[in-house]
């Protein structure tokens, strides 16, 4: 870690399979940017449980599976603290005393809790309305200058500042006031495959609105080329009258790198399944030699373990500062 560099948080849910949309919009940058920056990556862990139902020992394989896609994706242990958010206790703790920071009306309005109150409506448990002051504490905790997030998260990195500004209002200069880092290439998210009005997520109902990170070539040839578009037949990029092609545009402009202008421009003859099948291809090339990485650290049990366990321990004395001055302050 170099002192002057900027601090950068990051963390993903562990709540089932991670998906391409996940590959394109963290994973593939994260390794980039920690050459310049301090990166932090959690596996939010505690978030996980807020949804899925717990089978013994499912969280902790999903933790490892999400852990190695973090290398497989070129983050390096050496560079950035990886780690476990519920191996560092001082998450929740912090989480209780900015509980008592928050007003329910904050909670309840959340566009998300919202939206999963819907989709686990047998399930609405208070852990669920809790989940923004949890990711706050996580942000909080390590002073981070910048937080990456996809667009969908930024109601809840605007609570954590609120919350570092009523905080230190009240008791001085204790928290650092986190920014938003929504990158260019996650200007614009990866989108269910049959109805690209909604983001791609692990845990969509419908299997063929996502791309799973270790989905087979057939199965990914499959799902591409029964992916929603349009009858006008022309290859370009609007979001609201082709929300399907422009999606396909996006992943293939992702994973290549080439602009989406000038793929329009290529592309601007060819019928759409040709162009699925291309983008299927890509998708194909860049998912296998992911998945070989993949598998080469997810057989080593004991080096993640590893990981996890130094990435913790790097994690929680910068943690600790943090817990140590609000405790202070607070007379705990
Ligand atoms: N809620 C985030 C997501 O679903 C994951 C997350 C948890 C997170 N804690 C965080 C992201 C802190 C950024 C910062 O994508």
């Amino acid at each position: 870690m170099v002192l002057l560099q900027p601090t950068i948080f990051s963390a993903i849910q562990p709540s089932g399979e991670l998906t391409l949309g996940n590959y394109i919009g963290s994973l593939s940058h994260w390794s980039f940017i920690q050459n310049n920056n301090n990166c932090i990556y959690g596996i939010a862990n505690l978030h996980s449980i807020t949804t899925i139902s717990q089978k013994s020992n499912l969280l902790k394989k999903i933790t490892l599976d999400t852990l190695s896609f973090y290398l497989a994706s070129g983050i390096n242990p050496n560079k950035s603290i990886i780690f476990a958010q519920s191996d560092v206790h001082e998450h929740c703790q912090l989480n209780w005393i900015l509980n008592c920071y928050t007003y329910f009306g904050e909670l309840s309005r959340m566009t998300q809790f919202k939206s999963k109150s819907k989709q686990y409506s047998k399930n609405i448990n208070v852990g669920l309305l809790n989940y923004p002051v949890l990711m706050s504490s996580d942000i909080l905790l390590y002073q981070s200058n910048r937080v990456l997030i996809g667009k969908d998260q930024k109601q809840h990195l605007e609570l954590a500042r609120n919350l570092a500004i009523r905080f230190n209002y009240l008791y001085g200069n204790i928290f650092k006031i986190p920014n938003v880092y929504i990158p260019n290439f996650c200007s614009s998210k990866i989108m269910a495959l049959l109805n690209p009005q909604k983001k791609m997520s692990k845990s969509d109902s419908n299997r063929n609105n996502v791309i799973f990170l270790l989905e087979s070539k057939k199965s990914i040839f499959s799902k591409i080329s029964k992916s929603i578009t349009d009858s006008e037949n022309k290859i370009y990029y609007d979001i609201v009258k082709k929300p399907g092609i422009s999606n396909l545009l996006n992943i293939f402009s992702s994973l290549t790198g080439i602009k989406i202008s000038i793929l329009e421009n290529d592309f601007s003859n060819m019928l759409y399944q040709e162009f699925k099948m291309l983008v299927a291809d890509k998708i194909a090339e860049v998912l296998y030699k992911l998945k070989n990485k993949f598998f080469y650290f997810r057989n080593n049990e004991s080096y993640l373990q590893n990981i996890l366990e130094n990435g913790a321990n790097q994690a929680r004395i910068k943690a600790k500062i943090t817990l140590d001055k609000v405790y202070n302050i607070l007379g705990l």
